[in-house]
């Protein structure tokens, strides 16, 4: 399949251009490079031995996305979109504009050159704080109250993408809702860079590792998990792209909405996080303990079950994998 993938520059478009092009695809990525670098593209072009193209283009640009579609297309899958929690919350219109604005162009220009096959990268975010005891999270799952513009951008694209499909059954769309992706390209030459200091558990505790920052900072460990500290669903970056191929694969051309959760199903704690890349890096990983961050949850993780059934996908990859890869990236970018 000939397929647009939009933020493929970044950090989880990045990985599953490689997968896609791994597969047989052919992707074309578009990406206003606002937080991914050209280079990127060499670098998928150094793991896969097939560059992709790039077109340096905003998807909020109307006419620069039916420019880009004049070139025939079987599907979209839509990464492009800020994601910074904090800095959502101090520029709620700039994450409207981007995210949910963003969306409607591209969904305008897609329509018209009748493109509607469709990949979302949706979040777990929009489950919101969910009661500990209704874990691990169902696609059927309620969708709860964002706690930040970030995580409603993503609600409200949901819904966005439902009544679409409503209006115009032609639309094959797949909302996959990804736990927390971390790691990064065993190869070395992919990975997440964010600017400053991450927000993040893993970039953060990367950091730590090379000795750029001086210990990590825990937020709580009263919350009611088994080490009193927050427990997620980590999700290898690699493992996720590969679900990009597989919903890809199984949905495309075939009617309706498809939810799907993407993690592990499995959830660990930040505790074990450290432990584990103390291990994989064989550095000292100093901590303390500080509180909560505002709009945490507990705990969360995923029911994969319906991704494994429908999509035949499931994680290759566990939390050492994740680490000994976001370590061997890190080593290598800086
Ligand atoms: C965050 C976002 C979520 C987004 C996801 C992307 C918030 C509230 N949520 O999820 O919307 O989709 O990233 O991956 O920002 N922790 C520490 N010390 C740190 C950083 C984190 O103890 O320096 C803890 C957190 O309290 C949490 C866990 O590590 O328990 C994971 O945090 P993080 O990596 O930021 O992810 P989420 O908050 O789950």
């Amino acid at each position: 399949m000939r397929v647009l993938v939009t933020g493929g520059a970044g950090f989880i478009g990045s990985h599953t251009v490689v997968s896609l092009i791994e597969a047989g695809h052919e992707p074309v990525i578009v990406d206003n490079l606002v937080n991914a670098k050209r280079s990127v593209v060499a670098r998928i072009g150094r793991i896969t031995g097939h560059e992709p193209e790039l077109v340096e283009a905003d998807v909020r640009d109307l006419d620069a996305m039916e420019k880009v579609l004049q070139s025939g297309y079987d599907a979209c899958i839509h990464f492009a979109a800020l994601k910074a929690v904090g800095e959502s919350v101090e520029k709620p219109l700039l994450y409207y504009d981007n995210n949910v604005g963003g969306t409607f162009a591209l969904l305008e220009a897609l329509s018209g050159a009748e493109v509607k096959t469709f990949v979302f990268s949706s979040s777990a975010t929009v489950y919101g704080d969910p009661d500990p005891a209704t874990l691990p999270l169902l696609e059927s799952s309620p969708i709860g109250a964002a706690t930040n513009p970030y995580g409603w951008s993503k609600i409200m694209m949901e819904q966005i993408l439902r009544d679409v499909q409503v209006s115009d059954p032609e639309w094959s769309i797949s909302l996959l809702r990804y736990f927390n992706p971390v790691g990064a390209h065993q190869s070395g030459l992919l990975g997440e860079d964010p600017s400053g200091i991450p927000n993040n558990l893993m970039p953060y505790v990367a950091k730590v590792a090379s000795g750029e920052l001086s210990k990590v900072k825990v937020f709580g460990n009263d919350y009611p998990t088994p080490d009193g500290t927050g427990v997620r669903d980590f999700v290898h970056v690699a493992d996720l792209a590969d679900g990009h191929v597989a919903a890809l694969e199984k949905r495309a051309g075939e009617q309706g909405v498809f939810t799907y959760n993407l993690g592990t199903g499995e959830g660990h704690s930040v505790l074990e996080v450290i432990a584990a890349y103390e291990r994989q890096s064989g550095k000292p990983i100093p901590y303390e303990i500080v509180g909560r961050r505002a709009g945490d949850v507990a705990s969360n993780w995923a029911s994969v079950e319906k991704a494994r059934l429908e999509l035949d996908w499931q994680t290759t990859r566990d939390l050492d994998d994740m680490c000994a890869d976001s370590w061997r990236w890190q080593q290598n970018s800086h």
